[in-house]
């Protein structure tokens, strides 16, 4: 049974999820939940409402838990780190979720030092289907590492990356889901251009979507060889990969994620810049 104490900064979309799968997984006790927001009453009802999680203030959460999750927006987390830096102790175990925010500028922010792990969820953490990259600071002992990828396996797969590889998990599985949609959107679009009601053409595609990836999942095979086994010699399909094929479909998918690398790295420079301001004021 988990022991320690988590205490969540930031009551948002995130920390939502994350606080139903740790306690719809049976791994965790509400008892070992508190929460810190900074206003918004009707979020904190529904919180409270859904799982008659505590809310507390920072100094009570900051002396009661073992374990803070930041779930504040990156823009937020300085301020944050500013009011709780008094309060941070040795062994406290910091988890950032705060998207193009490194380890380093969170630990310069601390006059205490303690471990500090860096967390990257999407958006499918909502539906228990995250694909979360987590990244460790120096402090990090195995077994707080042990506890956060228990956390984060509680809403999917947990995958362990070096913190230079952060902006590139981002660009893949954190802005990932919103391509799936893009596909899935133009998907529907084509079923009713070609004639099936907006319904049907949501429910095969969607459908469609969900068999394929299951399909992958269970037999592993390669995508490159599952498409090679729908293609038949002058058939449908290989007419509609051609089209793909001469609008560089794959070629577009890959500037996508080269893109949104990139983003992520500007945006955490930015950070960065805003951080070094807050230091100077
Ligand atoms: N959503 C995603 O899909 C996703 C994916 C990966 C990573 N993330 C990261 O997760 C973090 C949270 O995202 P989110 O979507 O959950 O954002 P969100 O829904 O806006 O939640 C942020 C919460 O932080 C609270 N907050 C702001 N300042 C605070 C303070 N000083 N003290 C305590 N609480 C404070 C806000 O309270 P008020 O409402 O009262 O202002 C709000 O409830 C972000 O850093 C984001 O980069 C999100």
């Amino acid at each position: 049974m988990i022991t320690r104490k988590v205490g969540f900064i930031g009551a948002g979309n995130m920390a939502n999820a994350l606080i139903q799968g740790m306690i719809q997984s049976g791994q965790f006790s509400i008892e070992q939940i508190r929460i810190n927001n900074k206003n918004s009453m009707p979020r904190r009802r529904k919180m409270a409402g859904a799982y008659s999680i505590p809310y507390v203030g920072k100094q009570e959460l900051l002396r009661w838990a073992d374990v803070l999750i930041l779930a504040v927006k990156p823009q937020d987390l300085f301020g944050v780190l500013e009011e709780i830096n008094p309060m941070i102790t040795e062994r406290k175990l910091i988890i950032s979720i705060a998207a193009g925010v490194d380890i380093k500028s969170i630990d310069s922010m601390l006059t205490t030092k303690c471990p500090i792990i860096r967390a990257m969820p999407n958006m499918s953490a909502r539906v228990l289907t995250s694909a979360t990259a987590l990244s460790m600071g120096k402090l990090v002992l195995s077994k707080e590492m042990d506890f956060a990828r228990r956390i984060f396996f509680c809403v999917g797969s947990v995958h362990q990356v070096e913190e230079s590889q952060m902006d590139a998990v981002t660009g893949l599985s954190g802005s990932g889901p919103a391509y799936v949609y893009t596909f899935l959107k133009a998907m529907v679009e084509g079923g009713e251009q070609v004639g099936l009601s907006h319904e049907d053409a949501s429910e095969l595609a969607l459908q469609t979507l969900k068999g394929a990836i299951e399909m992958i999942s269970v037999t592993g095979d390669d995508p490159a060889a599952l498409t090679k086994q729908i293609c038949s010699p002058n058939g449908t399909t290989l007419a509609g990969l051609g089209i793909l094929e001469s609008h560089h479909f794959e070629e577009t998918v890959v500037e996508a994620i080269r893109a949104a690398t990139q983003r992520s790295a500007e945006l955490r420079q930015e950070n960065q810049q805003r951080q070094a301001n807050k230091k100077v004021i």
